[in-house]
């Protein structure tokens, strides 16, 4: 049976997230510069979403970009915001043909205007796709998105609009980035690294975390379908008891 007959379609993970890493191991074991890395890390975009969208999975959510990568040299830091306005030119057409939506998470006021706008204009134009939504996070932070939350939610209770003692769950979840996705089942993360780096840490708190060695450009179909069947073998228990 092949990877992709062992997944049952019908328990697939809703939203899937991912932290692409190890672009630059990758070009370094290659003997080529980082950037190297990052460009042949497009392709593994390319594959994870159409192979998400193709399998029936209604959320991709991908970490390009975080807050502290900022602090990365300058040079690093341009040549990822014009890998970022090329691929987005370069593939809106191809999200419109498989009816996918893009959609940002973060702090994209603070990209450069030409990457801003960029987009902000393919987000414009997949706006009315519906076979999936592929969330980019970029400039994003988890500790950003939430102090952000907690300023406006402070800011409503001190205007007399929202009661503090009304803030629960679900008031927190609509304050976030991601307000209209359900959270996470399945958060991978690739180059064998085993930590979150600031990424959605409200939205996981009951996520299946997955770990390959693979670095992000090897990333492909076939380790997507891997990463489903373990998820799928889980036993979820949401702090309860499995049923026997
Ligand atoms: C992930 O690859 C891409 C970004 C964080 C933008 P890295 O650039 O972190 O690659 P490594 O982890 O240094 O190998
Ligand atoms: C996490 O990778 C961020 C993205 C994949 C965009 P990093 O390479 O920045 O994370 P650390 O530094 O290994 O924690
Ligand atoms: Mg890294």
């Amino acid at each position: 049976m092949s990877l992709k007959e062992q997944i049952d379609l019908s328990r697939l993970p809703k939203h899937i997230a991912v932290i692409m890493d190890g672009n630059g191991r990758w070009a370094k074991q290659r003997g080529k510069n980082r950037i190297f890395g990052h460009t042949n890390g497009v392709k593994a975009v390319r594959e994870t979403t159409e192979s998400c969208a193709e399998l029936g999975v209604k959320f991709l959510t991908l970490y390009a970009f975080s807050t502290e990568n900022w602090g990365r040299p300058r040079a690093e830091v341009s040549a990822l915001m014009e890998l970022l306005v090329r691929t987005l030119r370069k593939e809106t057409k191809q999200l419109n043909e498989n009816n996918i939506r893009l959609n940002a998470i973060g702090n994209i006021n603070t990209l450069p205007k030409r990457c801003h706008q960029e987009l902000l204009d393919a987000i414009e134009m997949t706006t009315n796709n519906t076979r999936m939504t592929l969330t980019l996070a970029l400039s994003y932070s988890a500790r950003w998105e939430m102090t952000k939350a907690i300023q406006r939610i402070a800011q409503a209770a001190a205007a007399g609009q929202l009661d503090p003692s009304q803030v629960n769950d679900q008031v927190i979840s609509s304050y976030l980035e991601t307000a209209d996705m359900p959270d996470p089942e399945l958060l991978i993360r690739t180059s064998g690294e085993h930590r979150i780096s600031n990424f959605l840490l409200w939205q996981i708190a009951y996520t299946e975390l997955y770990f390959t060695q693979n670095f992000w450009p090897d990333f492909n179909e076939e380790e997507l379908y891997k990463a489903i069947i373990d998820f799928q073998s889980r036993d979820r228990r949401f702090g309860k008891l499995s049923p026997t």
